[in-house]
This record gives structure tokens, C-alpha cells and sequence, in this order.
């Protein structure tokens, strides 16, 4: 032995002619993944020293004992490394490059075999190695970008030496996880073998490279020299590069940019140069807001996600469901059921609606199938998995419902009932409903502990969170089954607490509330989307209020207001309300706040309407002067609030799961974080300042509750540094 830590041993092996090599493994003890904490990477220090210790090696293959290869840095460590500060950040990389440097530089040729995922700093140790293998199934990537950062371990360097910066910047810029056969056509790795072979064709690697077969000090010195590119290449690729990737990132995400700059700083120089670039850029995008936040999404992410196994691990089998109502969301769930694999009936009352809402599950399938991702014979296969119906004939066999029927509550309670009645005991019922109380719903259900909510959101292939809503009398294994199939139709389920509006509507319209206040002072709303937009929102308030609906936003207000009426009941008549008078619906009937017309692809494409200005005067009783400041203020002070509610009602059980809905449910900023997120960035205090001075003008909506006050007080935030939700 070699070396031997709690993540890493090194064994003297031996090689195809009888040579003596290092086999380094990564094998983390206690953990089902390997990844690189600052212990790890301790560890590997000193395991490279070992080698470069030891006599009469040939060669050198790491590997990995675990089904990952290695996932990447610890990320939970993230907050708090970087808290201290951009000089101890570049310190720390340019200690990590010298480490990685001594496997670059061993005096014998050097493999790493690639048995699972590599993303990050796991994918950069394989960059170290002359060679790389790849067993077929395992990924390979540099997310960094996705969490504000870049790779600081030198993928920004080796990677655009080994394959191109095009690819590089690709590869970086992107984010993306690559396959095998991807990476063998870039050049990222040499060859692609069933993962029974790996250690085979790594060993065979060394010893032609050995032989002088493989000529590896010539890839070292690709490698570590500069990038051969010429001025005009240089230009043309990351000039090019630079304007397509800032307008897919957009403003807020400047990662990309940066990795790319990086690479470009850094190609005509050598390997210290361009590592100290590297170094220095990542330091420098670990200090900012964007990567605070975007570190703590993912930490928030991890968060829902245990939740979320934890239930489904004591989940019964959800093998056949059932949705009720095929029409927009009954459509769109047994899409998803079956496109994730889950058999489902699809029930309607009336043909028609069977008819289009089949119709809609086969455009989705074409789609699928336009792009590559499907065959056609895949599609066919799927689309039997939807089995559509008229009649309740096969509900004796069916795991679980999702009542998706118009929002009547009289209608909904008529149609759960006659279901249960024809289910099995233990099948789980649940509502779609967006706002009728599952407590209520559940008043005339024989079995209510076999009862919850499950909120979908629309489009329901594109939105990835389901809020399963519990109700006073439901059941563990109600919600567990129901988290299950949330997360088997491929969503990020959120358990929540039943209340009017549950978790995210609650919160959303709080928030149209401030718009219809703005707009009665007289704000411009589209002036309003336009801040909102450039704040981070994927779409301002009106036109958000344009596809939910100008009537469901109305129905749902009033649920919103006889439920909170302290602070969400309102006299004065809104410019929602002046719409729906006017049968300015929203996008369902081509007028709204915006007019619809339809764009070539035959979507609906907004585009400005005087009458809908003339409308909107109605309402306006103050001529006031709005900043930008002024106008994101008004906005997100009253959802941030709710926010905090929710948390204190206990409807949501941690800031994690609170912020986490608010971005999967209706597109808060993720760079932002969260509701909870933005109020801690701001400061509590600060926030209560901003609040209570609204307040004073505008009333109860914009009021801090007492707890918040306190936390402002003891300067308590929702998330420690370790943001562990
Ligand atoms: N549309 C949204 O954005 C959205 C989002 C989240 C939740 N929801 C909720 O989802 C539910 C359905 O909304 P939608 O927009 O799909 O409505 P929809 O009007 O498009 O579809 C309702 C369907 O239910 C069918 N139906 C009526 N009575 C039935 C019965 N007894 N048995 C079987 N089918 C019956 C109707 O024929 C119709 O096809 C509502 O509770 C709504 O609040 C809607």
C-alpha cells in the first residue's frame, strides 16, 4: 500500500508487462458518492506525494470504488469557503492547481478510468491524466457555470488544450453533462469501453504509452503550452461565442461570460499564467450575490429532494393511475404520467375532450420525436400508456386518482365521492384544485385519510413543481404515494399544509395585489412588467396575469381575500376586475392587458393595446412618479411577506421548500434565490424599514409581522451561512 486515507488509497498494481503502477482509488468512506471536500482534496495531496515517493513506477491509473466516478467539490462547504474572501479563494485554488500540476507532471504515463458521473472538480482531476477512459454509461461535465462560478481546478485550461476551444467553451459555457460517445467525438476522453473492460483498457493505454506506442509527453505539452490558435481564430471563436452565450445567459448570470473570457485571457499562455488567470476570475465570481444564491438553490434543491425520498421510500407502489378531466391539466398530468412511464386513464364526461386532450399529448410526442428524443416507435408505446375513457369500468385496479375536473366545488365533491366508491380501499384520491380547501373537499369523502391535494401548474410538462397539499384528516401514506408519483413523473414535489391559496398561490397574489395597488397610483403596468422583467421575473405581472386568466385571477383573489381578509380584501374595484368586465380574459381569448396576435410558429405573441390603457384609467386614482426602486419595492415586499407567513403558519415547513416552490412554481429569479433568500440579502432590519414604511401608506399587506420584527431585532436571518435550509 502506498497510501491510504478516508477517501483515497493508492496500491502498487501491476501493469500489462509485469511493470509495477499506482492505482489511486477514490473511495469516500460512509458516503454513497465521491466528492471533493477540502478534506478529499488534503487527502490527494498527500497521496501524490506517496507517489512521487515511491521507486521503480511505470505508470498511474485513478479510479473510483464507488458507481459515481466523482460528482464534484463538496458544495456544502461552498458558503462557507468563500465567505473567506477573494485572496484566500485564489490562495486555495492555485494550492488545489499544484496538487493537480504534480499528477500532470509525474515522470511515467497516467490514465484515469472513468466508471460514472465526473462533473466539476472530478471531471477536472480527470484532465490532469494523459489519458482518459470512459466506460459507456458515465457522464462527463463542467457545471460550474450553473452555480456562478467557473471551473477554478483548470478546466478552463486543460479542457480548450485537449479539445478545442469551441468545444471548451461548449462544454464550460453550457454547463451541460456529455456522454461518452460525446466526449470520445471531442476528444475529451480516448476511448469508450463497457465499464467491465475499464481497468483493461486503461491498463493497456500505459503500456503503450509505455512502448512508446502513445506518444504522452506530447499530449503533456499540448496540455500545459499555450492553445494554438491564431489572433484571427482567437477573435472569431470567443468573440462569436461571447455574443451567443450572453444572450442565452442573459444579464443576471455572468458566469458564462467569464469562463469564456477566461479561456481567452489565458490561451497564449503556459500553464502557470493561464492558471493564475483561472484563479484569480474564480475568485472573484465567488464573492458575488448571483453565486451566493444560485450555491444556495442547489443546497435548497438537496434539501427537497431528502424530503421528498424520505417519503417516497415509504411510498406503496404507484403502478396504474387515474386522472378525472381531460382538459388542460387533465391533458397535460397524462401526458406526463406516460411519458415518464406511468399507465394512466384519462376520464372525461364528454368525447370531445378526450378527443383534444389526446390531440394535445400527441403534438407533445411529435415534439419529442422532431427533436430527437423519441422514436417513433418509442411514441407509440407511450401514448398506449394513456388509456382514455368514458366510463369508470377498469378504476378497481387503479393506485391512484388526480381529480382534475372543472373548479366547481360542488361538481369536484360530486366526482370524488362517486370515485371512492368505485376504487379500492387503499387508493389514494387527490385534487387538482388551485383553490378550494382539500379539508373541505375531504368533508364528504368516506376515507379522508386516503385524501390530499396534488397542485400541478400550467404547462404541466414544463413547470417542475407539484405541491402536495396536506388536509387536517390526510394520511401518511397518502401524501407518500402522492410525492412518489410526483417524483416518477419526473417533478420536485413540495409538501405543504392546507390554507387558502396553499403554499404559491398564496404568495402570488399578494404580489398581484401590489400590482393593482401600483397601478391605481398610476404606474404604467407595462412599465411594471418591464422592471419586473428586468428584476429577473420570466414575465411582468400583467402579462402573468394575461395566461393565468383574468377570470381564474379574479375567482382566486376573492378565495385569497375571504381567507385573509385583514390584508387581501379590498373595496376598490382592480384593473383585473375592469378586464374580466370588459371580457379581456387574458391570452384564452386574445385580449388582456396586452392584445394577442399569433407569431409565425402559430404562438400567441404579445403585443402592446390602447384599449387596454383607456380600460385601466378607470381604476387610476392617483397620478404618482414611480422609480424603478419604487416599483420593485411594491411588488415584492407584499410576496416576500406572505413568504414569511406561510413559514411561520406552518404551512411550509423550511425557508428551503419555501423558496424552492416560489421558483419552480412561478419563476421567482432563481440568481435571487427565493422570497426568504432576498429578504436575508437585503438584511431582516432593513427589510422591516422598507415594509413598514409601505405600510404606513399602503396598509396591511405591506405590514411585517411581530416575528419578523424580532428577527430584525436579534438580527437572526432565515438561512445560517451553511444555507442548510
Ligand atoms: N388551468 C390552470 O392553469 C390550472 C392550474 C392548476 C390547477 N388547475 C385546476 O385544475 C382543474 C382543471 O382545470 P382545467 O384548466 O384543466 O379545466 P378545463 O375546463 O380545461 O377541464 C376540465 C375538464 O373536466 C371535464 N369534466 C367536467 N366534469 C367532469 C366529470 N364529472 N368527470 C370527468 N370529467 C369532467 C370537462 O369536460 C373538462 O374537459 C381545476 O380544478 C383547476 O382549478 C388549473
Amino acid at each position: 500500500m502506498i497510501y491510504q486515507g478516508n477517501a483515497i488509497t493508492v496500491a502498487r498494481g501491476t501493469g500489462n508487462g509485469g511493470e509495477d503502477i499506482a492505482m489511486l482509488t477514490f473511495d469516500l468512506k460512509g458516503e454513497s458518492i465521491n466528492k471533493l471536500s477540502s478534506a478529499v482534496v488534503a487527502e490527494l495531496d498527500e497521496a501524490v506525494q506517496a507517489i512521487r515517493a515511491e521507486n521503480g513506477l511505470k505508470g498511474l491509473v485513478i479510479g473510483s470504488g464507488k458507481e459515481a466516478f466523482i460528482v464534484g467539490a463538496d458544495i456544502t462547504e461552498f458558503h462557507g469557503i468563500f465567505e473567506k474572501g477573494e485572496a484566500y479563494l485564489v490562495e486555495m485554488n492555485l494550492k488545489v492547481h499544484e496538487i493537480f500540476n504534480a499528477i500532470e507532471d509525474l515522470p511515467f504515463p497516467t490514465v484515469t478510468a472513468i466508471n460514472g458521473l465526473a462533473l466539476g472538480g472530478g471531471c477536472e482531476v480527470t484532465l490532469t491524466t494523459d489519458f482518459r477512459v470512459m466506460g459507456d454509461k458515465a457522464k462527463i461535465g463542467l457545471p460550474e457555470t450553473k452555480l456562478g462560478i467557473l471551473p477554478g481546478w483548470g478546466g478552463c485550461v486543460r479542457l480548450p488544450r485537449l479539445i478545442g476551444s469551441d468545444n471548451a467553451v461548449e462544454w464550460i459555457a453550457g454547463g451541460g453533462e456529455n456522454r461518452a460517445d460525446a466526449a470520445l467525438k471531442v476528444g475529451a476522453v480516448d476511448a469508450v469501453v463497457p465499464n467491465e473492460q475499464l481497468e483493461a483498457a486503461a491498463l493497456d493505454i500505459l503500456a503503450r504509452a509505455n512502448a512508446g506506442e502513445l506518444d504522452y509527453q506530447a499530449r503533456r505539452a499540448e496540455k500545459t503550452g499555450p492553445l494554438k490558435l491564431n489572433a484571427i481564430e482567437q477573435m472569431m471563436a470567443f468573440e462569436t461565442a461571447k455574443g451567443y452565450v450572453a444572450g442565452k445567459a442573459g444579464p443576471h448570470y455572468p458566469a458564462p461570460i467569464e469562463a469564456i473570457k477566461v479561456i481567452q485571457k489565458g490561451a497564449g499562455e503556459e500553464r502557470a499564467r493561464a492558471q493564475a488567470i483561472e484563479a484569480k476570475a474564480f475568485a472573484k465570481l465567488a464573492m458575488t450575490d448571483v453565486c451566493y444564491n444560485l450555491v444556495g438553490l442547489f443546497l435548497n434543491d438537496q434539501v427537497v429532494k431528502k424530503k421528498a425520498g424520505k417519503y417516497e421510500k415509504q411510498a406503496k407502489a404507484v403502478k396504474q393511475t387515474a386522472v378525472l378531466g381531460a382538459g388542460i391539466m387533465g391533458g397535460g398530468i397524462a401526458y406526463q404520467s406516460a411519458s415518464k412511464g406511468t399507465p394512466i386513464l384519462m376520464k372525461d364526461i364528454k368525447e370531445e375532450a378526450i378527443e383534444l386532450g389526446l390531440k394535445e399529448s400527441r403534438k407533445l410526442f411529435a415534439k419529442q420525436v422532431e427533436r430527437g428524443k423519441l422514436s417513433t416507435g418509442q411514441m407509440a408505446e407511450k401514448l398506449t400508456l394513456i388509456r382514455p375513457t368514458l366510463s369508470y369500468g377498469d378504476f378497481g385496479h387503479v393506485d391512484l386518482v388526480v381529480e382534475a375536473v372543472v373548479e366547481n366545488p360542488k361538481v369536484k365533491d360530486a366526482v370524488l365521492t362517486e370515485v371512492e366508491g368505485l376504487v379500492s380501499e387503499d387508493t389514494i384520491l387527490t385534487s387538482n384544485t388551485s383553490t378550494i380547501s382539500i379539508t373541505r373537499l375531504a368533508q364528504n369523502l368516506k376515507r379522508p385519510e386516503n385524501f390530499c391535494g396534488m397542485h400541478f401548474f400550467n404547462p404541466v410538462h414544463r413547470m417542475p413543481l407539484v405541491e402536495v397539499i396536506r388536509g387536517e384528516k390526510t394520511g401518511d401514506a397518502a401524501v407518500a404515494a402522492t410525492v412518489a408519483y410526483a417524483r416518477a413523473m419526473g417533478k420536485t414535489p413540495i409538501v405543504v399544509n392546507d390554507c387558502p391559496g396553499f403554499l404559491v398561490n398564496r404568495v402570488l397574489f399578494p404580489y398581484f395585489g401590489g400590482f393593482s395597488l401600483l397601478v391605481e397610483q398610476g404606474a404604467d403596468f407595462q412599465r411594471v412588467d418591464k422592471v419586473m422583467e428586468k428584476f429577473g421575473w420570466p414575465m411582468g405581472p400583467a402579462y402573468l396575469l394575461d395566461v393565468v386568466g383574468m377570470d381564474t385571477a379574479v375567482h382566486a383573489n376573492e378565495v385569497m381575500a375571504e381567507g385573509f381578509p385583514d390584508r387581501m380584501a379590498r373595496d376598490a374595484k382592480s384593473a383585473i376586475q375592469v378586464m374580466v368586465e370588459n371580457e379581456r380574459l387574458g391570452q384564452k381569448n386574445a385580449k388582456g392587458f396586452y392584445a394577442y396576435e399569433e407569431d409565425k410558429k402559430g404562438k400567441p405573441k404579445k403585443v402592446s393595446d390602447e384599449q387596454a390603457h383607456a380600460l385601466v384609467k378607470q381604476v387610476v386614482q392617483q397620478e404618482k412618479e414611480f422609480s424603478d426602486e419604487d416599483i420593485i419595492a411594491r411588488m415584492m415586499v407584499p410576496l416576500c411577506l406572505e413568504t414569511v407567513r406561510c413559514l411561520e403558519d406552518g404551512i411550509v415547513e423550511t425557508p428551503a421548500e419555501a423558496d424552492m416552490a416560489l421558483i419552480y412554481g412561478i419563476g421567482f429569479p432563481p440568481f435571487r434565490g427565493g422570497a426568504l433568500r432576498y429578504i436575508d440579502a437585503m438584511g431582516v432590519a432593513e427589510f422591516v424599514k422598507l415594509a413598514d414604511g409601505l405600510a404606513e401608506e399602503l396598509g396591511p399587506l405591506y405590514a411585517p409581522t411581530d416575528k419578523l420584527r424580532r428577527m430584525a431585532e436579534s438580527g437572526e436571518r432565515f438561512y445560517s451561512t451553511q444555507a442548510q435550509g
